[in-house]
């Protein structure tokens, strides 16, 4: 009988609310099948002393962006010494925001699509902006707020008369957007589990129902496609699965995390960002590429759990 006591963070208050609340609710019933002590709670700012009192083993993150996916509760947790699932608190503030990944990326060599950095004072001169953008960027392009996740705030812009009102959009969810060269091409998704030795997922490929992978495609049943394996070939496989390796490393990834790809019709693959805390509802993508490699959605939260207890945190 196995009794280690397994606290739950779900829901919290960013964007991503709901779908954390799924990926929450998935998690405990899996915790409570493999008869671990587990309760969940929806975690905001009242709920510190909740955590404490529960005097949990582990915590599993199951809350997605602002305050969950990015640092913030690592770093309550580590600060009160409970071990949690998933990556530290360097790495969740790293890939949470794609401006600070995307210079790491390119630093580091990893392919990545061509971008600018907007700050907000860019808009004091939004003509020569929107010049620039369209000279250095090209069309179509996409703009995306630094720090969100689910495509909120992520517009893809082939007419040039919607760059700035895209880029005003974004500033509502972030400090700094992004504009970035869109690719056109398959959307490829890699999950992988592991702190030391990685385990890589089999790829999926994702299709969606509308123009791009939006909020709509990934939470609607029906809107999208995972298809598996991906139907790439075999060198741009062996390709994408040596990219991923190597920016879970870099960026410092513990436990799981799934990193997205757009891959060029030439055959350039390019990483878009690194999810820490993945969604992890019956329809999500980390749950499906296990699967696809025998590890039911029990097994998987199992692996998960483990490798939370033994990193160090
Ligand atoms: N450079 C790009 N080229 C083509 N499509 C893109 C590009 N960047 C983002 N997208 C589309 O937008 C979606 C969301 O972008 P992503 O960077 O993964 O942010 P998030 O998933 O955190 O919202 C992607 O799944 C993809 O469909
Ligand atoms: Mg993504």
């Amino acid at each position: 009988m196995n009794r280690k006591k397994i606290l739950v963070l779900m829901g919290g208050m960013s964007e991503e609310r709901e779908v954390s609340l799924r990926s929450g609710k998935a998690v405990l019933d899996a915790l409570l099948t493999l008869d671990y002590e587990a309760q969940a709670i929806d975690f905001n700012s009242s709920t510190i002393k909740d955590i404490i009192d529960y005097q949990p083993d582990l915590v599993f993150i199951a809350l997605h962006g602002k305050y969950g996916e990015d640092g913030t509760v690592q770093g309550l947790l580590e600060s009160l010494q409970i071990p949690y699932t998933g990556s530290g608190v360097a790495a969740s503030a790293i890939c949470i925001d794609k401006v600070l990944s995307k210079r790491i990326f390119s630093s580091e060599g990893i392919p990545n699509a061509a971008f600018r950095i907007i700050q907000s004072h860019d808009l004091d001169d939004p003509a020569a902006l929107r010049q620039q953008l369209i000279a250095n960027i090209g069309l179509p392009m996409v703009v995306k707020a630094a720090t969100q996740g689910s495509s909120i705030g992520t517009y893809i812009i082939k007419d040039e008369n919607e760059i700035l009102t895209a880029i005003n959009q974004a500033f509502k969810y972030s400090r700094e957007v992004l504009a970035e060269k869109f690719i056109d091409g398959q959307e490829l998704t890699v999950a992988l589990i592991g702190n030391n030795e990685l385990q890589v997922l089999p790829l999926i490929e994702i299709t969606s129902a509308n123009d791009f992978y939006d909020y709509e495609s990934k939470y609607t049943q029906g809107m999208c496609d995972h298809i598996i394996p991906a139907r790439i070939g075999e060198e741009s496989q062996a390709d994408i699965i040596s990219i991923s390796k190597k920016v879970y490393k870099l960026m410092g990834c513990k436990g799981f995390a799934r990193i997205d790809f757009m891959l060029a019709k030439n055959g350039q693959p390019y990483v878009l960002e690194v999810n820490t805390v993945p969604g992890m509802t019956a329809m999500s993508l980390v749950p499906d590429a296990a699967r696809a490699a025998g590890i039911n959605f029990t097994n998987l939260i199992e692996i998960i759990v483990n490798l939370g207890l033994e990193s160090n945190y």
